[in-house]
């Protein structure tokens, strides 16, 4: 052929690639409100940055008339681009193309990418929408699966991955996300699950919408399957590019800087008034990260999932840092099976990629009753506390209120190795409350009320404070609230180039 029709070729390829399915399954997409595979890396990537690769890729399958039944790019979309200057590996299926199904063929294509990201130490970000499994290939798509898992799992800690659902994302398919490190879904239009609602009928006869049964209220409100929830596609890609500029390259490369004209030695006199003089009284954690952060930018994670814990990032001088907060506001701030879980999984990723991770404690313990204990509290706190424990990047805790007993311990005591622990004057560390306290040191010997009050005060005096573990050198000193970014900010100065080993191993054994 000669140069000329060869160049004709390929725009004519080009063109019918960059169409998929064809223009009416196009609008089928929009109609839907959904934007299209190419259209959201449109939204997701920095203008004109993505290089296309495997676009003429087919695939080979011939049963079913599959034959007949091809389309160039073979409905995913692979490459490169960039996020704000930072590049970014992508794939986008495409429910155009026989509704974006896994085949031999584009998961190679996935693989591929996957492959130059962990070459180049390069985030992945995935965007899913799909039938699932290409069910004329049979076992030839389901290797594709496996192919991906086996490298989501090598890719995990070594470069950040991040799943878009913004379709179906049924079956099988639904553990590549897991895999991953963050999956933000689109209300509405995305689902996830292992068995459909036809298939749960079937089994166990309940009859379950597919939208309750995985849609994005139950994966970001009660299994926190997934972080975030969006209203639609853009909203949803606009958010990614934005937990994207906190994140590491990969586990090399170090925290990303943002320079920013938030004054390192900004004094909050709102924050010496946040907490209220009744320990029994809320107040907002969420303000308190807002108040100490650079610019008011916290990007929290999971928001709708354990509430009682608050987990994001945000910057301290330009530099990200993951913060871990208890949240006062919901379940008196307890700590539980789902708030262990949800904060382990976050130190783990920030302690993976050398983000320092800032604490801030208000914990009156775990939470109590048979619900908690039968279903594996044991196990699930463990998570945090081992979490925290074999953390080696820079751990600061501020100490505002409550820490008593176990969860005192959890949350980045010193103990845990945290390397500059401060407490603010209305900390109280003890092993717990005043009164629960008191009720078992004298039971049934104290022989009034009055009494029991006076025995309630002298453990207040006794322990609600921070000078009993400033004493022992528990808290390294004692801040007031105003001071509290000032001070974060000097230790992170002071633990920027931290360096701690850990005694060899092949891996640990996280009580899963
Ligand atoms: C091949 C598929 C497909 C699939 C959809 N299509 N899913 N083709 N393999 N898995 C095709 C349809 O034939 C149709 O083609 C087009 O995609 C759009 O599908 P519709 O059904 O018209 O769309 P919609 O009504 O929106 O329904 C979407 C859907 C449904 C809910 C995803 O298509 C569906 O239930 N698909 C099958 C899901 C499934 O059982 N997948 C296998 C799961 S097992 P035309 O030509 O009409 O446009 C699995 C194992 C993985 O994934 C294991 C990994 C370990």
């Amino acid at each position: 052929m000669q140069t000329s029709n060869i160049v004709k070729t390929l725009e004519m390829k080009r063109e019918q690639a960059r169409l998929g399915g064809g223009r009416a399954r196009i609008q089928t997409q929009h109609e839907k409100g959904k934007l299209t595979a190419r259209e959201r890396l449109e939204v997701l990537l920095d203008p004109d940055s993505f290089e296309e690769y495997d676009m003429f890729v087919e695939h080979r399958c011939n049963h079913f008339g599959m034959e007949k039944n091809t389309t160039a790019g073979d409905g995913c979309v692979t490459g490169h681009g960039t996020i704000h200057g930072r590049p970014v590996f992508v794939y986008s299926q495409d429910f155009t193309v026989l509704g974006g199904s896994l085949s031999e063929t584009n998961a190679k294509k996935i693989c591929k990418i996957m492959d130059m990201a962990m070459r180049t130490g390069t985030p992945v970000i995935g965007l899913n929408d799909s039938g699932g499994a290409r069910i004329q290939e049979g076992v030839d798509s389901l290797s594709g699966y496996g192919e991906i898992f086996q490298r989501n799992v090598l890719a995990s800690g070594v470069v950040p991955q991040i799943s878009m659902i913004m379709g179906p994302c049924a079956g099988g398919a639904v553990y590549s996300p897991a895999l991953t490190d963050f999956t933000f879904m689109v209300n509405g239009s995305s689902y996830m699950f292992v068995t459909g609602p036809d298939v749960v009928k079937t089994v166990t006869h309940e009859i379950v919408s597919q939208e309750e049964l995985g849609g994005a209220g139950t994966h970001t409100q009660k299994t926190g399957v997934a972080d975030l929830a969006f209203n639609h596609d853009i909203e949803a890609l606009l958010q990614a590019r934005r937990l994207f500029d906190f994140l590491p390259l990969s586990n090399r490369s170090g925290v990303p800087h943002r320079p920013t004209n938030d004054p390192a030695d900004r004094v909050d006199m709102s924050l010496a008034t946040l907490v209220p003089d009744n320990p029994n009284k809320g107040y907002d954690m969420r303000e308190l990260v807002e108040r100490v952060v650079d610019e008011h930018d916290f990007f929290e994670i999971q928001p709708e999932f354990a509430k009682n814990i608050l987990i994001g990032f945000a910057r301290m001088e330009g530099y990200t840092v993951g913060i871990v907060a208890n949240q006062p506001m919901n379940l008196a701030g307890c700590l539980d099976i789902d708030a262990s879980r949800k904060a382990a999984r976050f130190i783990r990723f920030c302690d993976a990629f050398s983000i320092p991770i800032v604490s801030f404690v208000d914990v009156p313990g775990f939470l109590p009753g048979t619900q908690q204990e039968h279903n594996g509290i044991i196990k699930h706190g463990a998570k945090l506390l081992y979490a925290y424990a074999e953390a080696t990047v820079p751990k600061i805790t501020v100490i505002t209120r409550k820490a008593y007993g176990g969860a005192y311990i959890v949350m980045n005591s010193k103990h845990l190795r945290g390397d500059v622990n401060y407490a603010w004057p209305s900390a109280e560390i003890a092993v717990m409350g005043p009164k629960g306290a008191v009720e078992i040191i004298f039971r049934g010997s104290l022989k009034s009320q009055e009494e029991a009050e006076e025995k309630v005060n002298e453990y207040r005096n006794t322990f609600a404070s921070p000078f009993v573990a400033a004493s022992r050198g528990y808290v390294d000193d004692v801040i007031r609230p105003q001071n509290t970014r000032w001070r974060i900010c000097r230790a992170l100065g002071m633990l920027r180039n931290k360096q701690q080993d850990v005694p060899w191993k092949k891996h640990d054994n996280l009580p899963l």
